[in-house]
């Protein structure tokens, strides 16, 4: 049978299916303003499904949380179950809740060897597996095509273009576990790769370029992950680098690596996921940590937990001296929804915080340092556009982690001029990305730029440093500047923009971002 006939089938025929349902709505002053991701330097996000976007769940997704994760709800088989048949029922209940909670969502997962559908993989007519002939091979290419574009459509005609302040999607996983360390070329050998070769990548970040970021490579609305699991082995560490520095030799717009970090306390050395950042870090694209938890190994006994919030904390610590992370996901909410035994998560069943919570809870919070007693503090002025402040936000993010709950604190009126100031954390400051794929070109100038939503008051300060593969950031701007031009003397080196903004009656935010090597 002609290619053409098979292949234009594969687009002929879509029934789309949307999702038109109701999920719980949290009041607007447990949004994101007391909880771990208001504490942390980069977006905190966690795994769900359908479940946690009603009741107490919602509540604390809502209140502890800035981003989430599909846990299967956008994953092939869901999305697609049967050819041409898309589902998105499951996918906008979540999309819906975050964006009624301003939550950023991570898009899980375009290509993977797991719950795709095996006509995915099979003729149409023969339903005998595709072979790697030059028609099987345009016909899977044509499928991946369709599956990427329709869900891209789907999401864009919902939620608005991407980037925009109505669509949440600010990533996705292009490609999941194509890693194999084992082989010589590093990559499973999925039916992906059995039938289209290793250029199944490279096709997949095009086709999801396209789709989501109209082939944009500089600053493209979604990053485009390439994520995997035990990234935290040296081997497969080193598979990963490889992997992704010759998609960026092939100039193919990998946005970012993502590393799942589903650890086990007591075997799974802080030292190695150390590693790991540093060494992702000196790739010049983004990098996150996708699905983190930690079960405890042997018993979950009350000793058990507390190491587990011990590890908790060096993890948190490890993943601080990062602040130009993406986002740190933790996969799933409370430990009898997690996909492993050993009560690997923050919260316990009736959603009180472990010890594990408190101690990535006391990593990531900014150590304040107390006002010295005496001296009388100068009086916090109201801030000018409330609309940036949810009413009721956090009180003075300190190191300690209170394990009860915080009494919220309320900004002060223009009347009440508080007698100590009230340090008001602001939203977790985004930068949009300056990622460039690709090659910096020398003399290539560079613009850092922050979102319009900072008080008018803010000081905002641009500094550059190269990054060397120690990790170590080596300044290379005196001049606070927010345009940056890529000089001769900078061949083969990574370069980060750290981006400080500062207004009274706010706390300082400092935020990083991540350019690509300049070759
Ligand atoms: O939806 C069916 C339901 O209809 C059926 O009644 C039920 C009973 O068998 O199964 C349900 O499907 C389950 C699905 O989760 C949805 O709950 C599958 O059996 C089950 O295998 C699937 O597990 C998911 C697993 O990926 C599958 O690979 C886990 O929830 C999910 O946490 C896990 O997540 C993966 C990431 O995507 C990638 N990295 C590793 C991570 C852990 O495996």
């Amino acid at each position: 049978m002609p290619v053409l006939n098979r292949v234009s089938r594969a687009a002929a025929s879509i029934v789309i299916v949307v999702g038109i349902v109701a999920a719980t709505v949290v009041s607007a002053s447990a949004l994101g303003t007391s909880g771990l991701a208001s504490s942390a330097p980069w977006p905190v996000g966690v795994a769900i499904d359908q479940r946690e976007t009603v009741g107490s769940p919602a509540s604390v997704v809502a209140s502890e949380f800035s981003q989430i994760t599909a846990e299967n709800a956008m994953k092939p088989d869901a999305i697609q179950p049967r050819e041409g048949e898309f589902t998105f029922t499951g996918a906008d209940r979540l999309i819906d809740f975050a964006q009624a909670h301003g939550l950023r969502v991570w898009g899980h997962t375009l290509v993977w060897h797991k719950q795709t559908p095996a006509w995915f993989f099979t003729d149409p007519i023969t339903k005998q597996p595709l072979t790697d002939s030059p028609a099987d091979r345009a016909l899977l290419l044509e499928r991946m095509r369709v599956h990427i574009t329709t869900l891209a459509t789907h999401l864009s005609t919902r939620y608005g273009a991407f980037g925009s302040s109505t669509n949440p999607i600010v990533a996705f996983d292009v490609v999941n576990e194509v890693i194999d360390e084992w082989e010589t070329n590093g990559l499973r050998r999925s039916e992906w790769y059995r039938i289209l070769g290793p250029s199944f990548i490279d096709s997949a970040f095009q086709i999801a370029n396209d789709a989501f970021n109209a082939g944009k490579t500089v600053d493209p609305p979604v990053a485009l992950f390439l994520n995997d699991y035990g990234t935290e082995w040296p081997k497969k560490r080193q598979a990963v680098m490889t992997v992704a520095s010759g998609l960026l030799d092939r100039d193919i717009p990998l946005g970012g690596v993502g590393s799942q970090f589903h650890l086990t306390v007591g075997s799974s050395p802080v030292s190695d996921v150390g590693d790991t950042l540093d060494a992702f870090a000196t790739l010049g694209v983004e990098q996150a940590v996708t699905e983190l938890d930690a079960s405890v190994s042997g018993t979950v006994t009350p000793e058990a937990l507390s190491v587990q919030g011990e590890y908790f904390r060096a993890i948190g610590e490890r993943l601080m001296r990062h602040p130009e992370l993406f986002s740190v996901t933790v996969w799933g909410l409370n430990d009898s929804r997690s996909w492993r035994t050993g009560a690997p998560l923050l919260f316990n069943d009736d959603l009180s915080k472990k010890p594990s919570y408190d101690g990535l809870r006391a990593a990531v919070s900014p150590k304040v340092t107390p006002t010295p007693t005496g001296t009388t503090p100068t009086p916090t002025p109201t801030p000018t556009r409330t609309s940036l402040i949810p009413p009721t936000p956090t009180p003075t993010a300190t190191s300690a982690v209170p394990t009860q709950p915080v009494p919220a604190a309320t900004v002060p009126s223009s009347t009440k001029v508080p007698d100590a100031p009230t340090v008001v954390p602001l939203k977790p400051l985004q930068i949009s990305r300056v990622t460039v794929s690709g090659k910096l070109r020398v003399g290539q100038r560079l613009v850092a730029r922050v979102p319009s939503a900072l008080p008018t008051n803010a000081q905002v300060t641009y500094q550059w440093y190269t990054v060397k593969s120690t990790g170590k950031k080596v300044a290379i701007t005196k001049a606070r500047s927010r345009t940056f031009t890529v000089p001769k003397r900078l061949k083969r080196s990574t370069i980060v923009v750290r981006v400080t903004a500062s207004a009274t009656g706010y706390e300082r935010a400092v935020k990083w971002s991540r350019l690509i090597t300049i070759r």
